[in-house]
């Protein structure tokens, strides 16, 4: 109510541009105090409008998950692949943030499932390799479990694109070993999933299609830098980081 106000105000005073440039000099200098960043408003991808009205849907329905930039590279990256053949992959799903940005990103008129794997028990456990730098690591076994039917219910209006794989990675990947793909999004956390993961999906990525982890760019998985480092070291691709945090590889 206090904000809306303030909003008004704002808007009323400098005009809506103005305002919000000002705002952001105003969030920026306060988030610098912590080491945060803000988004500039003149980001056109803020205003882009399948993204913003896949995340007005995410909203509605009280779906936590992935950050604006990172829904937005899910989003931008599954538009990208639409003349791609194959469907897509996720390994991790939480709530189903992501998965809808990915469903979202491959346009309306899309057939394209996406095949989701996920324990819905949480995170297996971190090993050696999970260690973060300065000791110890940020998970436990079982953390961001999430039940089978929460995720079901989230991505209910995508029908039957979506295909779970309720199990530890990879005990179900064989289902899909005659499949191929023009996306898969690794989102586990730790070494060894990520490991599995790209292990098992890249010799079924068609060309032109995309490699994304989630966890590139984190202090808290560094056995998911690890794993796609080591992977690609020996491919004909390269791994690109992004400022989010994530990775992407387009297969040759
Ligand atoms: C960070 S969350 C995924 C977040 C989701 N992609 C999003 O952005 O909304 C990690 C997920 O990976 C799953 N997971 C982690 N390790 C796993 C494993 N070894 N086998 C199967 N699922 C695993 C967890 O259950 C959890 O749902």
């Amino acid at each position: 109510m206090i904000m809306r106000g303030i909003d008004y105000l704002g808007e009323r005073i400098w005009g809506p541009d103005r305002y919000r440039r000002r705002y952001y000099k105003l969030a920026k200098w306060i988030s610098a105090i912590k080491g945060f960043e803000v988004y500039k408003p003149q980001m056109i991808w803020l205003r882009d409008a399948e993204f913003v009205a896949a995340r007005e849907e995410v909203e509605r329905r009280g779906i936590e998950g992935v950050p604006n930039d990172r829904s937005y590279t899910l989003l931008a990256t599954a538009r990208s692949v639409r003349d791609i053949p194959g469907d897509f992959a996720e390994c991790g799903v939480r709530y189903g943030k992501s998965s809808r940005f990915l469903l979202s990103g491959a346009g309306p008129q899309s057939t394209k499932r996406l095949f989701i794997f996920d324990s819905f028990e949480g995170l297996s456990d971190p090993g050696a390799d999970d260690t973060k730098s300065g000791g110890g690591s940020a998970w436990v076994k079982g953390d961001l479990a999430v039940p089978e039917d929460v995720v079901r219910r989230n991505l209910s209006d995508f029908g039957d694109r979506v295909v779970l794989h309720k199990g530890w990675i990879p005990d179900r990947f064989p289902e899909v070993e005659n499949e191929r793909f023009s996306l898969v999004h690794v989102d586990v956390d730790l070494y060894e999933p990520t490991m599995a993961a790209v292990e098992f999906f890249y010799p079924r990525v068609n060309s032109g299609g995309v490699i994304l982890c989630d966890d590139y760019g984190s202090a808290d998985c560094p056995g998911a830098k690890k794993a796609i480092d080591e992977f690609f070291a020996d491919k004909p691709e390269n791994v690109i980081g992004l400022t989010s945090g994530q990775s992407i590889v387009i297969k040759r």
